[in-house]
């Protein structure tokens, strides 16, 4: 890679250097001016790497999406780093386009509950099409929503659809959708992680969430997640994972 390559940030041996070198030697600098700093990063010995990899592997091939929950209550830190891990997410521009509204509060969640049931009643007597229900059914999910009560915590996510600039216009957020998707498969992965359990339940339609919850009108709910310890008698569907060769194809000349 050139210096221009690299954005003009270093002369093209250096960022090399830089890694090799445990000194902070740099204040790396782009052409306007905007401070960067060097990148934190660990090199590990390869068969650490797999070794990661496969223990990662292996503890997302056990997380499940649980409908059963215990009224067990779940410290309210682990909620924040939750947040936290999901907020470290990619996303389009660095503009974070997220509000996470954490909620273990029984009066709003009988609101919450009884908004989400009144629409899903609907859903799921009217307005569902005969290809939903037909995938719907394995899983087992109808209008209840009691881990809506059930669970100690519940944690919407809201997409930001607007920011508002520094001279006070409106304008655009980019990729809001797929950043806020990331950043709910890291915060899910923080709850599995930490030993509780979550559901991404998508309420049809959400828009009651924006006004039940007072957010302003850029933003749009994406998903509901309870968080919390799964029931004792918690039961899953017996569903199957597709394998590497039905959800990848590989271009690899080494092979
Ligand atoms: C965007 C999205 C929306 C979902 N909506 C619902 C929902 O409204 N209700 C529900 O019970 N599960 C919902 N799920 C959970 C899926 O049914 C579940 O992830 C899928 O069956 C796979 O099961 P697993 O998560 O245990 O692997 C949703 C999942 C995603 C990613």
């Amino acid at each position: 890679m050139n210096a221009r390559q690299n954005g003009g940030l270093t002369p093209p041996n250096l960022s090399l250097h830089a890694l090799m070198n445990p000194e902070p030697v740099f204040v790396l600098r782009t052409m306007d001016d905007r401070p960067f700093i060097p990148l934190h990063w660990t090199e590990r010995l390869h068969d650490d790497m797999l070794k990661r990899a496969e223990l990662n592997y292996s503890e997302l091939s056990e997380r499940r999406t649980t409908r059963d929950f215990s009224d067990r209550d779940v410290d309210r830190r682990l909620i924040e780093l939750a947040i936290l891990s999901g907020s470290t997410a990619p996303n389009g521009a660095h503009l974070q386009p997220w509000t996470w509204v954490a909620i273990r509060n029984e009066e709003l969640q009988i609101r919450l509950r009884e908004a989400a049931e009144h629409e899903e009643r609907k859903t799921y007597s009217e307005r569902m099409p005969e290809a939903w229900s037909e995938v719907l059914t394995p899983l087992g999910t109808d209008a209840v929503k009691a881990h809506l009560t059930d669970a100690p915590w519940v944690v919407v996510l809201f997409k930001q659809k607007k920011r508002q600039r520094s001279n006070g216009e409106w304008g655009p957020t980019y990729y809001a959708t797929e950043s806020c998707g990331i950043a709910a498969g890291m915060f899910i992965q923080a709850v599995h992680n930490m030993g509780l359990v979550t559901l991404t339940h998508t309420p049809s339609p959400m828009g009651f969430l924006r006004e039940l919850l007072e957010r302003p009108r850029h933003e749009e709910a994406v998903l509901v997640m309870p968080i919390g310890y799964p029931a004792e008698d918690a039961m899953v569907p017996d569903i199957h994972r597709k394998t590497l060769d039905q959800v990848a194809v590989f271009f690899d000349e080494q092979s």
